[in-house]
C-alpha cells in the first residue's frame, strides 16, 4: 500500500519511499550527510559492523527518534531463538536506541547444506515475540525466496511484513516480487543501482536521455513503479540528494517492461540465490 508520504505495511506502519543503505559505510559523516540530504530511513545490519557508528550519528543529528525509521538485521550465524534475541539486544545497545522500527532475518541459510528450516522457525518466533512486546514496530526477512517465505508462513502467527532482496533492472527476481505482492509483503531493494554497474548500461542510458533524468534516477524510479522500496547507497551529498529527486517524472509502462526483461545483470546475490536454489532442490529431494 502507498500513502502520500511513503509505503504502508500490512500492520499500518508507514515508512518513507526510499531508505539509505549502509553496507560498507564506516564514517559517521556519510550518515549525517544522508540525514541532512533528507533521508529518514536508515538500513543497517549486525553483519555490517557499523551499528555503533550509525548510533553515534543518530545521536548527534538532532532529529527526534520518532521521525526516523531504523532497520537492523540478525545475521545467519545467529539464527535460533536465543541467539536472535541476543543479537537484537546487541543491536539496540550499539545503535543506542530503545526500539527498532524494523528487524529482519538477514539470510535464510546459515551455510549451504545446513538444516535451515528449524533455525529460521526459531528465529521467526523470536521476532514475533519482539513484535508482540513492542520492541520493534515491524518484522520481516531479507534474501528470502518464495520457498523460504512459504516455510515461515506455515507456522507464523505474524506474517513477515517486508522481504528485502536484490532488485534492479536486469535482476528483478520477479517470482519473488510477485509472491511478496500476492501475500501483502512489502519488497525492499538492496543495491537498486546494481552497485553502480547499471549506470553505464545502454538501455538505462537511453532512458535517462529520454526522460531527462540520470541513470541512477531511472533505476530508483523503476523500483517505485514496481512498488519496491529502494535502499540506495552513496558517499556524496549531491548524489544522495539527486537520488531522492525521483517524483517529477513517470517511466512509461513499455519502458518498465524493457527494464524488467533486459539481459541479466546480477551481483553477489545472484551466486547466493543459485546456492539457495540448489539447496532447496536438494532438500526437497532428501525430504522425499
Ligand atoms: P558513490 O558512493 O561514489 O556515490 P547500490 O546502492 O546499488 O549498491 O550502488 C552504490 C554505488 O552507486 C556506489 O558506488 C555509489 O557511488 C554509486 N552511486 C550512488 N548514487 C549514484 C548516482 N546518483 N550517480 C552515480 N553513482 C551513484
Amino acid at each position: 500500500m502507498i500513502s502520500e508520504k511513503g509505503f504502508v505495511l500490512e500492520n499500518g506502519t508507514e515508512l518513507p519511499f526510499l531508505g539509505f543503505g549502509t553496507w560498507l559505510v564506516k564514517e559517521e559523516k556519510i550518515i549525517l550527510d544522508a540525514l541532512a540530504s533528507g533521508y529518514r530511513h536508515i538500513d543497517t545490519a549486525r553483519k555490517y559492523e557499523n551499528e555503533k557508528m550509525v548510533g553515534n550519528a543518530l545521536r548527534q543529528c538532532g532529529i527526534p527518534r520518532r521521525e526516523l525509521f531504523l532497520t537492523s538485521k540478525v545475521w545467519k550465524t545467529d539464527l535460533g531463538y536465543d541467539k536472535t534475541m541476543a543479537s537484537f539486544e546487541a543491536s539496540l545497545k550499539d545503535l543506542q536506541v530503545q526500539y527498532l522500527d524494523l528487524f529482519l532475518i538477514h539470510w535464510p541459510l546459515p551455510f549451504p547444506g545446513a538444516d535451515w528450516k528449524p533455525l529460521v522457525t526459531e528465529s521467526w518466533r523470536a521476532l514475533e515475540r519482539l513484535y508482540d512486546e513492542g520492541a520493534v514496530r515491524a518484522i520481516g526477512v531479507c534474501n528470502f525466496l518464495p520457498q523460504h517465505l512459504l516455510h515461515v508462513l506455515k507456522t507464523a502467527n505474524t506474517v513477515p511484513m517486508i522481504d528485502q532482496f536484490e532488485f534492479h533492472p536486469g535482476y528483478p527476481q520477479y517470482e519473488t516480487l510477485q509472491f511478496c505482492q500476492s501475500r501483502g509483503i512489502q519488497a525492499e531493494a538492496w543495491s537498486p543501482l546494481g552497485r553502480g554497474r547499471l549506470l553505464e548500461d545502454p538501455l538505462v542510458l537511453e532512458l535517462a536521455k529520454k526522460y531527462g533524468k540520470s541513470p541512477a534516477q531511472i533505476c530508483l524510479r523503476f523500483c517505485l513503479q514496481n512498488n519496491v522500496l529502494p535502499l540506495p547507497k552513496s558517499s556524496a551529498p549531491e548524489r544522495m540528494k539527486a537520488n531522492l529527486d525521483i517524483f517529477d517524472f513517470e517511466i512509461e509502462q513499455e519502458d518498465i517492461y524493457r527494464l524488467l526483461t533486459m539481459p541479466r545483470q546480477a551481483g553477489r546475490g545472484f551466486i547466493r540465490s543459485i546456492l539457495n536454489k540448489v539447496e532447496s532442490r536438494l532438500s526437497t529431494y532428501l525430504d522425499r
